[in-house]
């Protein structure tokens, strides 16, 4: 197979023997380019991300000692607005890392048509060794470091893995010093005291279930009684366990960290949270049938499986032995290319993660609309609305995959790159 470093034109700050998730997305641009007409004379703005920021984060310890991390905020393309994306505390986060999760957020808001562009941040950081004082010290450090180049109309930060709601407002007070007025549309996913938005908090899982419900749809699955397997129980798993148990469906297998828990009557979703919200982690259910290992978990038969837990997860090596019609993108990147076409071989209908998990943006948008206007909605209109543009962005995606007999990835990355490299056609380069 040729890999991606042999097609493309590397920046000299990539390894081409080790191009990480920036290397599958880069494959995935490959699998577009053909299908975009005239527009592909362009595509080549979509391989190299618009901006990249690399910062020091210093922080005085809480004995004294100063430690230093490695943090980066990427924009990817600006084309069609400003930069919208998350930050993500993690020590493995890498630059490829966050080049390709700022290039799927480009995907992901042109797939749903919110007028934002795709950026991505981190720090290289183990948040569970930081104290909450020096985790808020970490948190104003980055924020005044890429000060430079964010803001309500030049990107917009969001909650990622291991950040929440108040590294969110310590990003806003930080930002808010340094500019010296309020600008609660700098970052999104806010607490709601603070202009943040009702229903986002839920959105992401929200948006799954639209999606699910509507793939469901199309292959003739009925989500009364289905059987649906559910990798990580945070904030997109745990959501979309609660809306798939409460519309019929039945949720016999739930993974975490710890292990994987299994009912094939179904597992009770209110009190598996319970247990959660008071174990740490879904280990020693007592509503559980069967505790399996790790790897065991891609072996049971399910109608739909949602990855919502990390990238590279289903890989040429499990996804053989996966048994499923459905398998619906919670989390970032979960399926390797070479999964991706063995799964699609057993003629399992994926719903990649640029539409699937596409809910929270799409409330980001709402908050960072409804802080410009200060003027708050309902959670009933916010939930309307999110419902209607999922299901519209499925229709369209769902259309495109029929006209060229594509996947739906290939389909959502026609949609998306095509208005991505209008807008860039039409706006021509500067100077
Ligand atoms: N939160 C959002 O709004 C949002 C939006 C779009 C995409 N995503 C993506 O969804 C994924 C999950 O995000 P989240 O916000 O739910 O995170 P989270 O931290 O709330 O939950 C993560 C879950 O995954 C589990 N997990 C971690 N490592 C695991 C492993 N090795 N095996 C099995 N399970 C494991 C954890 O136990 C936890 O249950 C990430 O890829 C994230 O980028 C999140």
């Amino acid at each position: 197979m040729t890999t991606a470093h042999q097609q493309h034109v590397l920046p000299s700050y990539l390894n081409p023997d080790d191009l990480g998730p920036w290397g599958v997305y880069l494959q995935q641009i490959d699998r577009v380019t053909p299908h975009l007409g005239s527009l592909s004379r362009w595509v080549e703005t979509l391989k190299r991300p618009k901006r990249i920021l690399t910062v020091d984060v210093p922080i005085e310890r809480d004995d004294g000692t100063i430690s230093h991390y490695e943090g980066y905020r990427v924009q990817h393309n600006m084309s069609r607005g400003p930069g919208k994306g998350g930050v993500r505390f993690h020590q493995d986060v890498t630059l490829s890392e966050v080049m390709a999760l700022s290039a799927w957020m480009t995907v992901k808001n042109a797939a749903v048509n919110v007028p934002y562009g795709g950026a991505k941040g981190g720090i290289r950081v183990d948040p569970k060794t930081l104290s909450r004082g020096e985790l808020q010290r970490l948190t104003r450090r980055y924020t005044s470091e890429i000060s430079l180049i964010i803001g309500p109309n030049k990107d917009i930060p969001a909650p990622d893995v291991n950040t929440n709601e108040q590294v969110m407002a310590w990003m806003m007070d930080s930002y808010a010093m340094i500019e010296g007025n309020l600008s609660t549309g700098v970052v999104t996913g806010k607490p709601i005291s603070l202009g943040g938005s009702l229903g986002r908090r839920e959105a992401t899982g929200r948006g799954v279930f639209v999606v699910g419900r509507e793939a469901a749809a199309q292959r003739g699955v009925a989500i009364e009684g289905a059987r649906v397997a559910i990798q990580g129980f945070g904030n997109v798993g745990g959501v979309a366990a609660t809306m798939f148990a409460d519309a019929g469906a039945k949720v016999i297998a739930v993974q975490d960290h710890t292990g994987t828990v299994v009912n094939e009557g179904g597992l009770d979703i209110a009190q598996l949270h319970k247990h959660v919200a008071e174990a740490g982690s879904v280990t020693g259910f007592p509503g559980a049938e069967a505790f399996l290992d790790r790897d065991a978990f891609w072996g049971i038969e399910s109608d739909i499986l949602i990855p919502a837990a990390l990238e590279q997860q289903i890989t040429a090596e499990n996804a053989p032995r996966i048994r499923t019609k459905i398998i619906l993108e919670g989390a970032n990147g979960p399926t390797t290319p070479e999964a991706d076409d063995i799964l699609t071989d057993k003629d399992v209908l994926i719903v990649p993660d640029v539409l699937a998990n596409a809910g929270g943006v799409t409330v980001s948008y709402f908050e960072w609309v409804q802080d410009f206007s200060s003027f708050f909605w309902s959670e009933d209109e916010i939930n309307a609305r999110l419902t209607h543009i999922m299901q519209d962005a499925f229709k369209s995606v769902w259309a495109v995959s029929q006209e060229k007999k594509v996947t739906l990835r290939t389909a959502t990355f026609i949609l998306a790159c095509t208005r991505v490299l209008q807008a860039r056609e039409v706006r021509g380069l500067y100077p």
